[in-house]
């Protein structure tokens, strides 16, 4: 006779004992049992790892929503954290009033809230060549999603009384070391861009730019300007060192492409995802990430046999403008080898391309704006591979 399941028969000592009191950890952590989901900086990347990357891991994440503390980083000269009391944002160039605020000045003014994701232009960017790193958190883990709070650009410009007529653009820099200066269009701007202080219900963490950040739906990171101390509003591009030495993109002509700003949709499964391993043949829930810096997203198509068949995923609620959008769908694994694939319809009807596509208009020698569909491969043993499919 079988002996049964211990774990049903025993009782656990959690179920034989008094808890922890309320407030035994005032801040809250994750169970001591998921230790291992954190970010994780690629070795060799950057010489120091003050102007390096560590990655949101992905692979293990449910929902759209980022948990502040493994919200990817990325910083040009480290990061710090800003005494709140200390910090001031000037707004200047072509305004009737220029105006320094202090956090208290910003928190008087009409709030919003809304969710939306960053990532990196330089995601995917080792993926150029050929597959360089195992991992999803690795290949597309410079991406987090979060719901911001602040205020608009727009009442921020007209409270300083923005000349409409001149301006044209507006120049963004932070209070780091870096020095970060960053171009945004002007309309782009009064739209939807905001300086944030909240995240995820709380102040911005310090490395995200506490206490205050620029906020630029469905442009590439780099825009999004941590620790904001300035804003100049003038009326032409200021090619600055952030915009001309780096972020521009060779073409295969040899030319440079400048000022693309905007992150073009892109998804990815995140699960199974590359290092992952399938136990057994049978039913799995295929789950993944899908984004557009245009907007919503439409539709994701899956497919088990490297693009020859697509499946339309379900797409989970909420389904927000430059935010990401989860989708889902079933598979039953027959046990054979499988190439697993997603590819986003945005509602511009803009098809996310295959690296075949992508690399026919951008080359194989680009660093930015990698948004192709992602293969994993599947074997016979279960074990799941990052590899690319033309
Ligand atoms: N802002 C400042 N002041 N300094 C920086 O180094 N890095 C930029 C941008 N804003 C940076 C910055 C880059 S390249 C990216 S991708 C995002 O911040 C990363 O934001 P995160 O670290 O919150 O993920």
């Amino acid at each position: 006779q079988e002996a049964g399941d211990p774990e049903i028969l025993n009782l656990p000592p959690w179920s034989t004992s008094l808890g922890l009191p309320v407030a035994h950890r005032p801040y809250g952590m994750p169970a001591k049992y998921e230790s291992n989901l954190v970010r994780r900086e690629s070795p060799g990347l950057a010489s120091v790892p003050q102007a390096s990357v560590a990655f949101t891991p992905l692979q293990g994440l449910f929902g759209i929503i980022t948990p502040s503390g493994l919200h990817f980083e990325r910083h040009h000269q480290g990061w710090q954290e800003i005494d709140p009391a200390r910090h001031r944002l000037m707004i200047n160039g072509l305004v009737k009033t220029p105006k320094v605020y202090t956090m208290d000045d910003l928190m008087r003014l009409p709030s919003v809230s809304r969710i939306h994701f960053i990532e990196c232009g330089a995601n995917s960017a080792m993926e150029w060549g050929n597959v360089a790193v195992p991992t999803v958190q690795y290949t597309h883990g410079m991406l987090s999603c979060s719901e911001y709070t602040g205020v608009l650009l727009s009442t921020l410009l007209e409270d300083c009384g923005i000349d409409l007529k001149r301006a044209k653009y507006l120049l963004a820099e932070g209070a780091d070391g870096s020095s970060m200066t960053r171009t945004i269009d002007i309309e782009r701007a009064l739209d939807d861009a905001m300086v944030a202080y909240g995240m995820n219900g709380e102040m911005i963490r310090p490395e995200q730019g506490y206490p205050l950040r620029l906020v630029v739906p469905g442009v590439q990171g780099v825009s999004w300007v941590k620790w904001l101390r300035r804003l100049e509003v003038g009326d032409k591009p200021y090619a600055t060192k952030d915009e001309t030495s780096g972020y521009a993109d060779l073409m295969p002509d040899g030319t440079m492409r400048q000022y693309t700003s905007i992150q073009e949709a892109k998804s990815v499964i995140t699960s199974p995802s590359g290092g992952q391993v399938l136990l057994e043949k049978g039913y799995y829930n295929v789950t993944g990430l899908a984004w557009s810096g245009r907007g919503k997203v439409r539709r994701v198509d899956v497919s088990f046999d490297g693009g020859i068949n697509w499946q339309t995923a379900r797409l989970e609620t909420p389904v927000l403008s430059k935010a990401l959008t989860r989708f889902n769908i079933g598979w039953a694994w027959n046990g054979e080898p499988a190439l697993l694939q997603s590819r986003v319809i945005d509602d511009t009807g803009y098809v996310q391309p295959t690296y075949g596509q992508l690399r026919a208009v951008r080359g194989t020698r680009s660093v930015y704006h990698n948004n192709a569909i992602q293969t994993w491969k599947v074997a016979e043993n279960g074990e799941v591979s990052n590899v690319q499919i033309a």
